[in-house]
C-alpha cells in the first residue's frame, strides 16, 4: 500500500504563533524526499489549519502529487477547478467538529454529487468520497463517475483493541470487496497509526492510506522524516 501524508497538522502548529513556523513547504519536501505517494492537505470551510495560500504552494511544488481534501461546496469546487490539484477528496464537514467525524452522505445528495464531480473530472482532476464503509454509500458514488472512494477508518481505529474491532474491521474489508465490484478504487484513512495500521494488509485492494496526526505526534519527538519513514514501511511491508 501507498502512504499519502496528511500535514494539516503542521499548519495547526503554526498557526498557533501566527507564524511561519513550523515550515509547510519544509514539511512537504521531507516527505517528498521520503518518497510518499502524496501530500494531503485539507482546506476547512474556516481556515482552521491549512490556508489557501498554503495549498497553491504545495500544488507548486515540484515532482508532488497533492490530494486536496474538501467539502462538496460551490467555494471549495471553483478553487479545485483554478488550482487543479491532482486529487481531491471530497468530505463531508461542520464547523464545531474537531476532524471529520464520519464519512459523507453521497447517497442522500446524489444529484449534488454528480453535478459537483463532472467539472472536475473533465479538469483531469482525480476524484474520491470519503465515505463510511455501507454499500448504499458505494453504489452512489460509482454513479457520480469518481474512480475512487475513501473508506473511514475511524470506527476501527477508536475500535482497535476492544471487541468492536472485528466487526469494524470485517465492515472495512467487505466494503472494499463490494466497491472493487463496483469498479472503484479504493483507498483509506482517518485515525490510523503505528499500532493499528498493520489490519490494512488483511483489507483487498487497498491502494493508499491517508495517514496524518498520528504522523504529525510522532514527529514531535523522532523528526518528521524518522516518522514518515517508519510509517511508509508499515504500509508497504507486511509484517
Ligand atoms: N482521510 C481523510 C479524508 C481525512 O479527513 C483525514 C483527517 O483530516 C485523514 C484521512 C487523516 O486522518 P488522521 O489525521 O486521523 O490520520
Amino acid at each position: 500500500m501507498l502512504l499519502g501524508v496528511n500535514i494539516d497538522h503542521i499548519a495547526t502548529l503554526r498557526n498557533a504563533r501566527g507564524g511561519h513556523e513550523p515550515d509547510i513547504l519544509t514539511a512537504v519536501r521531507i516527505c517528498k524526499d521520503c518518497d510518499v505517494a502524496s501530500i494531503t492537505t485539507h482546506l476547512r470551510e474556516d481556515r482552521r489549519h491549512i490556508k489557501d495560500e498554503d495549498v497553491e504552494l504545495v500544488r507548486k511544488f515540484p515532482r508532488v502529487r497533492l490530494n486536496l481534501e474538501m467539502a462538496m461546496t460551490k467555494e471549495m469546487q471553483e478553487i479545485a477547478l483554478r488550482i487543479r490539484p491532482h486529487a481531491v477528496c471530497i468530505v463531508p464537514e461542520k464547523r464545531q467538529e474537531v476532524t471529520t467525524e464520519g464519512g459523507l452522505d453521497v447517497a442522500g445528495q446524489i444529484d449534488w454529487a454528480i453535478e459537483f464531480t463532472k467539472p472536475l473530472l473533465e479538469k483531469n482532476i482525480e476524484v474520491s468520497f470519503f465515505i463510511d464503509p455501507d454499500v448504499h454509500q458505494i453504489s452512489a458514488v460509482s454513479k457520480t463517475g469518481a474512480p475512487f472512494i475513501e473508506l473511514h477508518t475511524g470506527k476501527y481505529s477508536n475500535a482497535y483493541g476492544t471487541n468492536e474491532e472485528e466487526k469494524a474491521f470485517q465492515d472495512l474489508k467487505g466494503a472494499a470487496i463490494f466497491a472493487q465490484n463496483f469498479g472503484l478504487k479504493v483507498n483509506a484513512g482517518h485515525g490510523l497509526n503505528y499500532e493499528n495500521v498493520h489490519r490494512m494488509h488483511e483489507i483487498p485492494y487497498l491502494q493508499e492510506l491517508n495517514i496524518g496526526h498520528s504522523i504529525i505526534s510522532r514527529a514531535v519527538f523522532v523528526g518528521l522524516e524518522k516518522a514518515v519513514k517508519e510509517m511508509k514501511a508499515l504500509c508497504e511491508n507486511k509484517q
